[in-house]
């Protein structure tokens, strides 16, 4: 029985040599291992020996049995997927696989683009504190201690003198104080207000712009902003200009856009009016010159504000400014 063994083991590993496809080693496998395979009559065989044999020739039949299984395991692996002599395995002619790439945000995009089209005429970027004085938020803007944009619902209050700025406008100060007249300067970044619903939220961003020098009249401002609503807009928007009020410009003026949904005929975007506010803008009020040693009677500018969420949902007909807070990478791989 020993003797069968050792011949079993022996034909096994030479036949088990000469295998070089899958189905020569399903045959090597029904041949000693299957059902009607060697090792299994041996195991019927076990029977038939004295009973003092039976553990010993037992013990060898089994180790035989696990070594073949092992062996073929081995030669298995060799025939299976990413087997190194399969033409397959490697077609350097696949295309390859792209990772994701990252973009920026539709409101650092229209950002950009803002700045872009001042700088190029002329207008130089600058930027300042998010956490403000209420001096430069309020006080040298000519916004006196009761004035309802003070109201505790609209402004964070960091402590009695220190704000997260509610707009940019503290940059008019910020520039006008640290760089005699002439100046043209425009001031993006980040604004903070005590307000959320469809159409506002917490933070938002501004672009703040000032031009003084001598001879500044209403003609330029109106002349420069209609060169930024074409530029931003197209040529063929229409737009107007509104008398309005702020405490740092006079006279003061908003700037309407003919509405980008319905084109002036009335809608739910436009409230009926056919017209969209883009933005606040004036003659800079001689009593915020006061505050920056600035000669009213020598140098005269404008100022105006924009708000980049409020352009950035005109200019591609967003009708929720949360889309852009959401971080739904869909959402945002769209622009
Ligand atoms: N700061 C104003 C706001 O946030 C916008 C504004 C209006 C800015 C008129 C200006 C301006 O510079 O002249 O509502």
């Amino acid at each position: 029985m020993k003797d069968r063994l050792l011949e079993i083991e022996r034909k096994a590993s030479r036949e088990l040599e000469g295998v070089t496809d899958p189905e020569a080693l399903e045959q090597f496998r029904v041949r000693y291992l299957g059902k009607k395979g060697e090792i299994t009559s041996i195991m019927r065989d076990l029977g038939r020996l004295p009973p003092q044999e039976r553990p010993e020739v037992g013990k060898l039949a089994n180790r035989l049995k696990e070594k073949l299984n092992r062996l073929f395991e081995e030669k298995k692996r060799d025939f299976g997927p990413g087997r190194r002599d399969e033409k397959a395995f490697l077609d350097v002619s696949l295309p390859g696989r792209e990772p994701p790439r990252g973009q920026l945000h539709p409101i650092t995009q229209v950002l950009e683009e803002v700045c872009r089209i001042f700088v190029r005429m002329g207008y130089r970027i600058v930027k300042g504190p998010n956490v403000e004085l209420d001096y430069y938020n309020f006080e040298a803007l000519n916004i006196p201690k009761d004035h309802p944009a003070r109201d505790m619902q609209d402004t964070f209050y960091i402590s009695e003198n220190v704000v997260l700025r509610t707009h940019t406008s503290p940059m008019q100060v910020r520039t006008m104080e640290r760089h005699p007249p002439p100046v043209a300067v425009i001031a993006p970044g980040r604004v903070y207000r005590r307000d959320s619903d469809v159409s506002h939220t917490p933070m938002f961003h501004q672009v703040e712009g000032l031009l003084v020098d001598r001879g500044v009249t209403f003609g330029d401002l109106k002349g420069t902003l209609t060169s930024f609503v074409h530029q931003m807009f197209g040529k063929k928007t229409a737009l107007r200009f509104r008398p309005s009020f702020f405490p740092f410009t006079e006279p003061s003026a908003e700037v309407d856009i003919r509405c980008v949904i319905c084109k002036g005929e009335g809608c739910r975007t436009c409230g009926q009016t056919g017209w969209l506010e883009i933005l606040g803008s004036g003659m800079v009020d001689p009593a915020v010159y006061e505050f920056v040693d600035y000669d009213p009677e020598v140098y005269s500018g404008f100022a105006f504000g924009l708000g980049i969420e409020r352009i950035a949902m005109l200019k591609y007909g967003i009708d929720d400014i949360h889309m852009f807070f959401r971080n739904d990478i869909r959402f945002l791989g769209q622009f």
